[in-house]
């Protein structure tokens, strides 16, 4: 059975309280946090994700999967440490070199926390393979990282497949993780292919019921 990750991103902050107590009761797996600078992608998320993390470490005891689209990444790894998410995800994108990305898997790894390694859609899922063996989590971005409710870019499914492949093949342990525009039309799609975990903001969000919703996606 799939995990689901619900993001937070499109929530109502005005409701947001309500709606972590609904969502947990929902039984969501995970709570997606997107932090974006205002660099790596256009919009700075980071003040209200800091806000809702603080709300999630008093109320909530599902863990965070926490989704860095930032560029700075060292630095917004220390902001979010004190919250002990699940998981830290970076993107492969915002790193210079090899080094760096095995940089920062070192130092996510130092602080005892889980990594993952994103790709956003137009990235060959084959850039990352060097980087298997020493992560936690795949991150497959099935929309342009920046917002929420866009539809999801059928090409990207390949790359599940064939991550999935690589991974059966080396006997790597990994996650793989989908994220951008799931919804329960296309959600077993995206299992078929491979996924362990499904990310959804709008789909499950704008729906009534979250646990009818959550139920429906895996
Ligand atoms: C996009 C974010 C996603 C996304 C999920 O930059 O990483 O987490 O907003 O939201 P939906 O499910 O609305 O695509
Ligand atoms: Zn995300």
């Amino acid at each position: 059975m799939v995990d689901i990750s619900t993001s937070l991103l499109s929530a109502d902050k005005q409701k947001i309280i309500d709606t972590i107590y609904d969502l947990e009761k929902a039984k969501t797996d995970y709570f997606h946090i997107d932090v974006m600078d205002g660099e790596f992608v256009e919009k700075n998320t980071h003040d209200l994700m800091l806000e809702y993390c603080e709300y999630l470490d008093h109320i909530s005891k599902v863990p965070l999967d926490v989704h860095l689209m930032v560029s700075d990444i060292k630095n917004y790894v220390d902001s979010y440490l004190i919250f002990n998410p699940n998981i830290i995800t970076f993107h492969y994108e915002a790193c210079k070199n090899k080094e760096e990305v095995i940089s920062i898997i070192k130092y996510i790894k130092e602080k005892g926390r889980r990594v993952g390694i994103s790709v956003k859609p137009n990235t060959k899922i084959e850039e990352i393979y060097q980087f298997l063996q020493y992560v936690h989590l795949v991150l497959v971005m099935t929309v342009e990282p920046g917002k929420g409710g866009q539809e999801l870019i059928p090409e990207t499914i390949d790359k599940i497949r064939e991550l999935k492949n690589c991974r059966d093949t080396h006997n790597f342990d990994f996650d793989i993780e989908v994220d951008g525009g799931i919804k329960v039309e296309n959600s077993q799609e995206i299992i078929d292919a491979g996924a362990d975990i499904l990310v959804a903001g709008t789909a499950i969000l704008t729906s009534k019921d979250y646990g009818d919703t959550i139920r429906k996606l895996k």
